[in-house]
């Protein structure tokens, strides 16, 4: 199979890389901005007329979250408008679409996981162009599967557990948010997640949505005692509430995403989240 991947440097990318090697029956074409800018038409047609490509996994999105309240029309252009190329293309093409969602599509006032079809309530900039996409693709009546996802980090990029491990370097005392509660996700965990689906439903007719994270459900500041704990940093984390550390946009007080269905459906065991995270600054530690 010819698979395109955009946004391969970015954290669920550079997963996807590696997770690849171990896929060599299948001709991965990686890209990112500098190769395929997903917001030029012309180029994503070029690209799947070229390699002739059959599924496309789009890695590539607007992620500031905070930054995005500022800069709405870039945020959508990348979130909502080359999501809807992508899909066109994959439909003139008949390619199967793969799309990254995020738990920020619900606006966290839930009291149980969400199922995959809960109305979706975005209360920021970032979530709305997410949630957009989403609707676009559906829309485009192209083969799609879209894998919603939470919290996520890598030992590459910039995320909260490298940003705990180096405050951990340098501070003594941090304050964590306690009244926000998630579940993280590795990237390695996510891309493998992403490989039993395009194993199960191949290149079969597919309009679905999953819910993808690891297992469990914690607080920033739980998250945060856990890498402090794990990474050997010896400060101390005290919990705040939202309203003690304000951002610009808004954050889901919960957003913990329900995983029955693509358990249900590939089968897969997905780890617990403290066993992805100490692995993964095993790897962090192994490339300093
Ligand atoms: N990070 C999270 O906590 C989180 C949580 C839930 C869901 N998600 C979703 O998961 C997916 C993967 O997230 P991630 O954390 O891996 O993202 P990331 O690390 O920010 O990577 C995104 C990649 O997309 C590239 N990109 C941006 N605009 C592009 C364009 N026009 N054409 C091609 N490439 C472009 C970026 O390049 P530059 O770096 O050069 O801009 C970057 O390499 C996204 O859909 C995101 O919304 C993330």
């Amino acid at each position: 199979m010819n698979i395109l991947v955009t946004g391969c440097y970015g954290q669920l990318g550079t997963a996807l890389r590696k997770v690849a090697d171990h896929f060599c029956t299948h001709q991965w074409h990686f890209t990112d901005i500098d190769t395929l800018d997903i917001c030029n038409p012309e180029a994503v047609e070029h690209c799947f007329f070229d390699k002739g490509i059959e599924l496309c996994i789009n890695c590539a999105a607007y992620t500031a979250v905070d930054k995005a309240e500022d800069e709405p029309e870039l945020a959508r252009k990348v979130n909502v408008e080359a999501p809807s190329i992508l899909a066109e293309c994959c439909k003139r093409h008949h390619a199967t679409f793969i799309h990254v969602s995020t738990d920020y599509v619900f606006d966290g006032k839930g009291v149980r996981p969400y199922h995959v079809d809960d109305l979706t309530c975005p209360t920021s900039v970032y979530g709305m162009t997410k949630r957009d996409g989403e609707i676009a693709i559906q829309q485009s009546g192209c083969n799609h599967i879209i894998v919603r996802t939470a919290w996520l980090y890598s030992s590459t990029g910039k995320n909260f557990v490298k940003t705990m491990l180096s405050l951990g370097d340098t501070r003594d005392e941090i304050n964590v948010v306690n009244d926000q509660k998630g579940c993280p996700t590795w990237a390695s965990d996510l891309a493998e997640a992403i490989v039993k689906l395009i194993e199960k439903h191949g290149l079969e007719p597919v309009h679905e949505i999953y819910h993808f994270t690891n297992e469990g459900q914690i607080t920033w500041y739980e998250f945060a005692c856990a890498i402090m704990e794990i990474g050997g940093k010896h400060c101390k984390v005290n919990p705040i509430t939202t309203d003690q550390y304000p951002t610009k946009a808004q954050r889901p007080a919960y957003s913990v995403l329900d995983l029955n269905k693509i358990k249900a459906t590939t089968g897969m065991e997905i780890p617990f989240w403290r066993d992805s995270l100490a692995k993964c600054i095993e790897e962090i530690n192994h490339k300093n």
